[in-house]
């Protein structure tokens, strides 16, 4: 039985972010912005939940895995808010005041964290137990708690410096029995980076990721801005405009495009089928190795997503079937990670979102991307597909003969080139040791020389993970890590 998950979202860009992925799960279980659950459309899903109140009682979903519905029959998303400044959790509860008041943690200063991962992770170390009341008063209201998930980007202060510490504290008391997942957005470098010091902030996250995460899908917004050029001929302006005006909305495309990947990882959970039933069986088959645990997405087509109708494409994608689909997602264009040169997969997961799936394509399909992808060489070269519902709020009239979406997750080498653009960036500063005084008290020499080593510390944890998806293409790959093991 799938259990609750527990979201945190930290800083910016990961309430942002998270407002747009809990509109789109409100959307898709039928509940308003203040929770109300909006009769459901039909009567054809026969089955029974208890508990649930008349005109209420017959339909397919679990949106209780991610919801806590009230003895007033009012959702509520199982979702912590931690900002350092007011204005986007603010726009949060605004917009959807189904968001329970008591879950935000916010900084009575009110001036965020200044780009600075230090400031961050200082100000959540100075305040871990307020923030860990929350989460665990949260778990605690869950009959089967099965996973955390953390939604932020990597590069700006809060949600790089508070995240990190949410990892390690997390890690240190659920340990190894809960899943910790995190959304991880990466910043822009092909506009001017815009804020100069987020290499550093990138590399002192990673190095959390890579110890305390179970798994991270990395969501790139050079990648991401490319995408929304070409589909839809215009730039949600990644750059330094869009950052110097907070809370404008002006990340909301990129914002929908990763809230569609995140709902949709959970679909098979939600919207329960005979296929993947957990988090933990989802991840197991994306990760064989907790040395390889970044993870990369592609959706498609965007035209046809819910929440979307604002938005035209250039393309008609009307006509797509399971098949055109399931190649689709092989484009280079909607892949959220920048992808040079060729690319290796270790595992792939793709989720076919409708209804009536025809499985004579989806096999065609399949077969055909296992010819046209390189595999690991010790993997077996399968590319799993999921058969995903698609929810009747969103199947409805006027979406109908144009309702089949896709995404897909997967372990590839891709993620190499991300991880090396970080490290470029950062090498850049730290040739120079720039800014350093950020990260000091006193800026005397002793001191930057010791947060150049912790600097170095991580940046060598990152050169470790491209390695090692550079070794694992490899056929000795396994064989290596039996002759490590054999040494220990
Ligand atoms: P402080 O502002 O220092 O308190 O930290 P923060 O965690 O709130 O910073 P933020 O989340 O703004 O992180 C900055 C990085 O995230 C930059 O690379 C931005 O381009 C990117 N970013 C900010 N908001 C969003 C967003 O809503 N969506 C996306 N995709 N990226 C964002």
């Amino acid at each position: 039985m799938p259990g609750e998950t527990v979201t945190l979202q930290a800083g910016q860009c990961g309430n942002q972010v998270g407002l747009e992925y809990w509109q789109q799960l409100a959307t898709e279980h039928g509940i308003l912005a203040d929770g109300t659950p909006v009769a459901f459309p039909s009567k054809e899903f026969q089955y029974e939940r208890e508990g649930m109140s008349s005109g209420y009682s017959v339909r397919n979903d679990r949106p209780e895995l991610f919801f806590k519905l009230s003895s007033s029959n009012k959702f509520t998303p199982r979702a912590i808010l931690v900002d350092l400044e007011p204005s986007v959790i603010a726009k949060c509860t605004n917009t959807l005041p189904m968001f329970n008041p008591r879950n935000v943690h916010l900084s009575e200063q009110g001036n965020g964290a200044a780009n600075n991962w230090n400031s961050g992770y200082t100000y959540g170390y100075n305040h871990q137990e307020e923030i860990l009341n929350l989460i665990d008063r949260e778990c605690d209201k869950c009959d089967n708690f099965s996973n955390f998930q953390l939604i932020h980007s990597v590069a700006g202060g809060t949600g790089s410096g508070v995240g990190s510490l949410l990892l390690e504290l997390l890690s240190d008391r659920y340990g190894s029995k809960k899943l910790l997942n995190t959304y991880s957005v990466f910043p822009s470098n092909e506009k001017t980076s815009d804020v100069v010091v987020q290499p550093y902030n990138t590399i002192l996250t990673l190095k959390r990721l890579i110890e305390f995460s179970d798994g991270t899908l990395v969501f790139d917004n050079d990648a991401i801005n490319s995408i929304e050029n070409a589909l839809f001929g215009i730039s949600t302006g990644i750059s330094n405009d869009a950052f110097n005006n907070r809370g404008s909305g002006a990340f909301q495309v990129a914002n929908k495009l990763i809230s569609f990947v995140l709902s949709g990882v959970s679909n098979p959970l939600r919207f329960p089928t005979y296929m993947y039933s957990s988090h933990e069986s989802i991840f197991s088959t994306l990760i064989p190795s907790p040395d390889l645990k970044f993870l990369s997405a592609s959706i498609a087509p965007f035209a046809n997503l819910s929440n979307f109708e604002s938005h035209v494409s250039k393309y008609n994608f009307t006509s797509l079937n399971e098949y055109d689909i399931l190649l689709e997602l092989l484009n280079d264009r909607y892949k959220m990670n920048k992808v040079s040169g060729p690319v290796n997969y270790i595992s792939m997961l793709n989720y076919l979102i409708g209804n009536n799936l025809n499985q004579e394509e989806i096999r065609k399909g399949t077969l055909k991307v296992q010819q046209r992808v390189n595999f690991v060489p010790w993997t077996s070269p399968s590319a799993h597909s999921i058969n995903c519902k698609k929810s009747v709020f969103t199947d409805r009239e006027g979406f109908k003969g144009k309702s089949l979406n896709g995404i897909q997750i997967s372990n590839n080498t891709s993620i190499i080139h991300v991880l090396l653009k970080t490290v470029k960036q950062f090498d850049l500063l730290a040739k120079r040791e720039a800014y350093l005084n950020f990260y000091t008290e006193s800026n005397n020499r002793e001191e930057r020389a010791r947060v150049m080593d912790v600097f170095q510390e991580c940046k060598e944890s990152v050169l470790n993970v491209i390695e090692e998806y550079k070794a694992c293409q490899a056929m000795s790959y396994l064989e290596d890590q039996n002759a490590e093991m054999d040494i220990v």
